[in-house]
């Protein structure tokens, strides 16, 4: 596995989660020779496990993206400037079943660098995502009131761990 300075990319993270649960952060899964897809996500937690930055995401099967991320273990996840916040919306409020989100949207593609996934060219931060581990939720271990609010449909998420090669920003450090 690629190595990155991990304490740069925890300077990141507050930024970063100003944006969560919502307007939310957009998701690139796929890859470039099948197809990518686009998903807005507003839960994910930071930390490292397996001596690893890893970055886990929750990712309910019923959505497009789930299907991509079952067979492509790479991923990237963008955080846009607030400009974007119409497409964030947009992403996450349409499915890719159905729609080619890049074309319907200002969107770009941009290569990455460790993984085949592309990243989103007006991003203000990226991370590149190696997955490492995908679980699902265990009905009878949630709380009755999380039970309730969530999931009363029965549509589990799963929760996918990754581990983030590559960072790239242009953010002033400073502003962070
Ligand atoms: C602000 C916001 C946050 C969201 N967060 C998540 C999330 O964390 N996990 C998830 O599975 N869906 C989340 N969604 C819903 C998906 O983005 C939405 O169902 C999307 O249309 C799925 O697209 P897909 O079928 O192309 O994968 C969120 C939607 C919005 C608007």
């Amino acid at each position: 596995m690629n190595k990155i300075n991990v304490s740069v990319l925890w300077d990141f993270i507050p930024y970063m989660m100003k944006k969560l649960p919502s307007p939310g952060v957009l998701l690139v899964c796929g890859s470039e020779e099948t197809r990518e897809n686009v998903i807005t996500l507003g839960w994910l937690q930071f930390g490292v496990i397996w001596n690893e930055p890893v970055v886990s995401i929750l990712v309910r099967p019923t959505r497009y993206s789930f299907e991509l991320l079952k067979f492509h273990n790479e991923f990237t996840i963008n955080v846009m400037p607030d400009e974007y916040n119409d497409v964030l919306q947009f992403c996450g409020s349409n499915s890719g079943r159905y729609i080619d989100k890049f074309a319907e949207t200002r969107l770009k593609k941009l290569k990455s660098r460790e993984v085949k996934t592309s990243s989103l060219k007006d991003a203000e931060l990226t991370l590149e995502c190696k997955t490492l581990y995908k679980g699902g939720i265990f009905p009878d271990n949630l709380s009755d009131l999380v039970l309730a609010k969530f999931y009363r449909d029965g549509d589990y998420h799963a929760m996918i761990d990754a581990s983030i090669s590559y960072v790239k920003s242009n953010l002033e450090r400073s502003l962070l």
